[in-house]
């Protein structure tokens, strides 16, 4: 039997015949989208359900409707098999029978282990114009009625081709799911089904099974009045089709039940803690359970920066002319933040974070503490409470530890770690990925540890645990990092003997300072630091300071902004951060500091900014330390000045989240200014700056550089990649056009 319809779709087909074989759902979903994008020239349905035939039909899913496979494929380009997984071998054998010409085959099944099997079964070996696929989509709706064109838009299709797959049936099928505004990925076929047994197979199993478990209790018509919310929220997959799902669970047999046996023993854990009365495993489940939650939601949301995520892109456009004016609290110190997390960590007791930096960066060293079994509370409004584990408490993460973008929390990780007797793997983003680790790898091995890392001493990095006790050295650093200092003093907490770090200028001294918070002796004797084993930290409050480094965003903003007036609070400056208020001074920036005071033991002060005409000077050589993070600001105010500037002894720019000195000079060459980049440095020679787009390499503080360029700009000034500022700054659009910048974003998702 064969029913029709008028073909209402338009553009250039590119499949003649398309046949979709079992009309539910998905099926339906895929032939009424495909219909409409005009990609097929007939769209024919098979479905042995007289009732779903005459639907299709009536609303328009399909061209044609029969109840015949023969008739349904005959001349067909594309057959799409949408039937239950375990229904496939069934339709598999008769499609066999026929003559098939040089049609493309895919299917939608949820198990792609089981359906592959089922081809070979039918066929005697897998044809290459069979593709596999799974579209990760669907709804508590089933049926043709339920048919949606648009149910595939900005979800994930799975592909899983096999290693004689045709190239061109692989093409074939992946435009076909584009042309629904789907997302195509490709996959090895265990993964596949590894994954999802985990991340729906097994929330549906349980959704199921908590329906059934409380709608058999006597008292269920009571329980139900009451199930609102979490139960609602939490059982919605179980309206879902309950053959599909049979199937699924007898075709995906042995993925499945890794997934159940792992979060039975979990289950048993949380039970025992509840009996218990163990408050501390249940807060360090829930709070790691529900950062991670977040985390995910970012990616579904496509907000967070990790490596899958990349292909997002946020640009800023800055107009031209503004000034700053106000009063203004910038996010808290990222340095602070990091070694707030880590020293707390290995604290014996409490510890109490005001103000930390909810930033990509320290949240990646708070994930990580989390991984390794710190029970940490918060970040709420910039306040952590981390439950100490003492510096022989941490427990090997369950997995390789990514840190994103975040530079200091591998490097100083790098030493914590070292001292571990557990092994850890610490991965990055891209942009890190490229930075050089060697400068701690390399004195971490002569303390006696065993670090293996990427090509040419870069990330990944392998620290292996528990070989040979760590030996404390006296090691004069090649580089001025505090970085690699922290890293050191951070393995000499574990070493044997004495470990002196002497560094060839001042570097910022946060850990020394905290370390001494949290009651930990510290030797500072000029440029040498030394620390013995053998004590304890013990949990304390720390109120981390506003960031000097973006603070220094808007420093230069107001110096440069005609009729600027602005004053940053409580921020941060420590003796080794503040370069920037000095070259800034030294410039002619009219800078001044009030309300000066110590919090835990840390200075921080008031400070007010105020336009001034700027001159171009030699950057002082001991100053380069001082203001690491601040140059790609301080090249914008150097632009903004009278004659020339100079940079020298500041090669370490070259490796810092981009080149530094490359990618500023480019950015500023094209907004007219001349910048001629040096191996250590560069030479700018103030003048107009017109408008432009910048490049900036999502490196997060060369987006917020040209950002505050755009005061000075007589054209606008487009920046894109710009989704890293989040890294330092979260935030930073609005207080930036609080104070008055006119500067928006547009994302590009
Ligand atoms: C940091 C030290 C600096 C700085 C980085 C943070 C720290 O790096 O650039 O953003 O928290 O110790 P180096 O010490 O490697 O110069």
């Amino acid at each position: 039997m064969s029913r029709r319809v008028t073909t209402v779709s338009s553009g250039a087909p590119i499949i003649g015949r398309l046949a979709v074989i079992g009309l539910g759902l998905i099926g339906g979903s895929f032939a009424r989208g495909l219909r409409q994008s005009g990609l097929c020239r007939e769209v024919v349905g098979c479905d042995p359900d007289p009732a779903t035939q005459q639907l299709a039909i009536s609303l328009g899913v399909v061209d044609v409707m029969t109840d015949d496979l023969a008739t349904a494929v005959q001349g067909a380009e594309l057959i799409l098999l949408a039937v239950p997984v375990l229904a496939m071998q069934g339709v598999l054998e008769r499609l066999a029978a026929l003559d098939l010409g040089q049609a493309v085959i895919t299917d939608t099944g949820s198990t792609k282990g089981a359906v592959v099997e089922a081809v070979r079964a039918a066929f005697g070996h897998l044809p290459p114009r069979f593709v596999p696929g799974h579209p990760i989509a669907g709804s508590e709706r089933s049926g043709v009625e339920a048919a949606d064109a648009g149910l595939f838009r900005r979800h994930k299709v799975i592909l899983t081709p096999l290693e004689d797959t045709d190239q061109s049936a692989l093409a074939l099928v992946r435009r076909a799911w584009q042309a629904l505004g789907a997302d195509v990925e490709d996959m090895p076929l265990e993964d596949h089904d590894e994954v999802l047994a985990a991340t729906s197979h097994l929330p549906h199993l349980l959704a199921f099974s908590l329906v059934d478990t409380l709608a058999s209790r006597s008292e269920n018509l009571e329980i139900f009045r009451y199930a609102a919310g979490g139960f609602r929220d939490f059982t919605r997959i179980a309206a879902s089709d309950p053959v599909m799902w049979r199937d699924v669970f007898l075709a995906n047999r042995d993925a499945v039940l890794r997934s159940l046996d792992a979060f039975t023993r979990d289950l048993s854990r949380l039970r025992a803690a509840v009996e218990d009365g163990d408050a501390n495993t249940l807060l360090g489940v829930f709070t790691r359970a529900r950062s991670a939650r977040e985390h995910f939601s970012k990616i579904l949301a496509r907000r967070a920066y990790m490596e899958p995520m990349q292909t997002q892109s946020i640009n800023f456009i800055a107009s031209p002319g503004a000034n700053v004016q106000g009063r203004i609290r910038v996010p808290g110190d990222k340095s602070i933040s990091h070694r707030s997390i880590m020293l707390g960590s290995i604290a014996e007791g409490v510890t109490e974070v005001e103000g930390f930096l909810e930033g990509e960066d320290s949240l990646a060293t708070l994930q990580a503490f989390r991984d390794m079994g710190v029970v940490i509370e918060g970040p709420q409004r910039g306040r952590v409470t981390i439950n100490g584990v003492g510096l022989h408490g941490l427990q090997a993460p369950p997995g390789p530890i990514y840190v994103g973008n975040s530079g200091t929390s591998m490097r100083l990780l790098a030493g914590l770690l070292a001292g571990q007797d557990f092994t850890t793997e610490l991965t990055g983003d891209a942009s890190l990925t490229k930075r050089p680790m060697g400068r701690v790898a390399n004195p971490l091995g002569e303390m006696g540890a065993t670090i293996e890392t990427g090509e040419g001493g870069r990330p990944p990095l392998r620290i292996r645990g528990g070989q040979s006790q760590l030996k404390g050295m006296d090691y004069v650093m090649p580089v001025a990092s505090a970085q690699v200092k922290s890293c050191l003093l951070l393995a000499g907490l574990y070493a044997t003997g004495s470990t002196a770090v002497t560094e060839p200028a001042p570097t910022r001294d946060h850990t020394e300072r905290m370390l001494k918070g949290f009651g930990y002796p510290v030797k500072v004797e000029g440029a040498r630091v030394t620390i013995e084993p053998g004590h304890k930290l013990t949990g304390c409050k720390i109120d981390v300071p506003a960031d000097i480094s973006s603070a220094a965003f808007f420093m230069v903003a107001a110096s440069i902004g005609e009729g600027s007036d602005l004053i940053l609070e409580h921020v941060g400056i420590n003796p080794t951060r503040i370069g920037v208020i000095n070259i800034l001074r030294a410039m002619g920036g009219d800078i001044t500091l009030s309300n000066e005071r110590e919090v835990g033991g840390e200075p921080v002060a008031d400070i007010r900014v105020r336009y001034a005409p700027l001159k171009g000077i030699e950057i002082p050589l001991d100053q380069v330390p001082l203001a690491i993070d601040e140059f790609p600001a301080l090249f914008i105010a150097a632009a903004c000045a009278e004659g020339r500037t100079v940079l020298r002894g500041a090669e370490e720019l070259r490796v810092k989240e981009s080149d530094r000195i490359q990618v500023m000079a480019d950015g500023l060459q094209t907004l007219g200014i001349k910048a001629e980049p040096t191996p250590d440095g560069v030479i700018i020679e103030g003048g107009e700056m017109g408008g432009g787009t910048i490049d900036s390499h999502m490196d997060h503080r060369i987006a917020m550089s040209f950002a505050i360029a755009s005061l000075r700009a007589t054209g606008e000034i487009r920046i894109t990649d710009c989704i890293h500022v989040g890294t330092s700054f979260p935030g930073f659009i609005d207080l930036a056009k609080s104070v008055g910048i006119v500067i928006r974003q547009e994302d590009n998702a």
